[in-house]
């Protein structure tokens, strides 16, 4: 090999090298009313910065440059235990489980048996129950690039059948952190994990200007308690079109039935492309403010699309977010990847149910950019 070719090869390689390596640190975050300690996690790569903790194996912040080359945090969280556990309503960066979303007058049927569940929103069950995943101190430990959280969810648990052993990896690399769920479980059972971030691109203000495109002709339209009534609904011609980029604001106070119900969107989306093993294209956020890009991929069938519309700045009482803010009525947006809202009792919606012997294997993947 001629020495020019072995420097160019040696300099590719470097730049790959940096391109993967991602440090990983723990430090205290704070201690649980029964004593536990709850960590944080930092995830550095040369672009992104993603902090992490053990209580609902939550994101609480990440930080991206902005077009001017500013880092910035772009995601609602606070900075200390206290407020998260003063917040029993938003799920800010939580894992929600063991069913993400709602499953209607807190009641499912398995093998013919009924199950119930704590009601906890309008007489149904929304995010697993009262004390649903996003409360629980899971345990930790570092793999290379990120951390796995785990957490075992006991035989009736919340109503529940089954012991579950869930599992989520989040990983980063360069500009990408992947989220990757597994769990098992000793008997039948439900499951549906979703990460619960709220973004906000630009760090401040409200989201009404960021642009979005999701990847789905269709939608499950709901009734005046959020659960949806079975049809799958063409966006075509309604505000709920976002196959090519829409502002979020442009169309959300919009006479329809559908907004009107959700205060604003509040939505399962059905993605394009159904459930696979590779991740696949779903929504896709832009923030002409800052630059700010966000893609997200799935493996999930499909995504919630929530404007962020309960927000109304007193969900941790006196507790202010990151930057001192108060996180007022559409600060924050969720893109919540997922199997659709109310499975369990819809037969002809893709399947939730987890049997022993099989293993839930998701995987969503949040790619962070910038456009000049
Ligand atoms: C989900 C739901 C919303 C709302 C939030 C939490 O995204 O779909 O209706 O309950 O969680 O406030």
């Amino acid at each position: 090999m001629r020495p020019a070719k072995l420097v160019l090869l040696s300099i590719l390689t470097m730049t790959g090298t940096a391109m993967s390596q991602t440090s990983v640190t723990k430090a205290p975050f704070g201690k649980l009313p029964n004593g536990e300690v709850v960590d944080q996690y930092t995830l550095k790569s040369a672009h992104i910065e993603v902090k992490l903790i053990t209580f609902g194996a939550r994101i609480t912040a990440i930080s991206a440059p902005d077009r001017a080359g500013h880092p910035g945090n772009m995601v609602l969280g606070y900075d200390s235990l206290a407020a998260y556990l003063a917040d029993t309503k938003t799920y800010f960066g939580s894992i929600v489980g063991r069913y993400g979303n709602r499953i209607a007058k807190a009641t499912f049927s398995l093998d013919g048996k009924a199950f119930h569940l704590p009601p906890n929103n309008n007489g149904n069950t929304l995010h697993g129950g009262t004390e649903g995943f996003d409360r629980r101190n899971w345990t930790a430990r570092e793999i290379p690039n990120g951390v796995e959280f785990t957490l075992i969810s006991p035989d009736g648990d919340q109503g529940f059948p089954g012991k579950l052993t869930a599992h989520v990896r989040y990983t980063l690399a360069g500009t990408a952190l992947s989220i990757h769920y597994t769990a098992t479980t000793d008997k039948d059972t439900v499951i549906n994990l979703t990460n619960h971030a709220y973004f906000n691109l630009s760090g401040s203000g409200d989201i009404l200007s960021h642009q979005l495109t999701l990847n789905a002709d269709r939608y499950t339209p709901v009734d005046s308690g959020l659960i949806p009534t079975g049809k799958l609904a063409p966006v075509a011609n309604t505000p709920f079109d976002f196959r090519a980029p829409h502002t979020i604001g442009e169309r959300i106070n919009a006479k329809d039935e559908q907004l009107t119900l959700g205060l604003g969107y509040d939505h399962n989306f059905v993605l394009n492309v159904a459930s696979s093993s590779q991740p696949h294209l779903a929504a896709k956020v832009a923030d002409p403010k800052s630059g700010r890009t966000l893609t997200v991929l799935t493996t999930e069938p499909a995504i919630q699309f929530y404007s962020g519309n309960f927000l109304d700045g007193t969900a941790a009482g006196s507790f202010h977010g990151h930057d001192n803010m108060l996180y007022a009525k559409r600060t924050g947006l969720c893109l919540e990847t997922q199997h659709y809202p109310d499975s369990p009792n819809h037969p002809a919606f893709p399947s939730t149910e987890l049997k022993p012997g099989q293993t839930y294997n998701t995987t969503t993947v949040l790619e962070f950019g910038i456009s000049k």
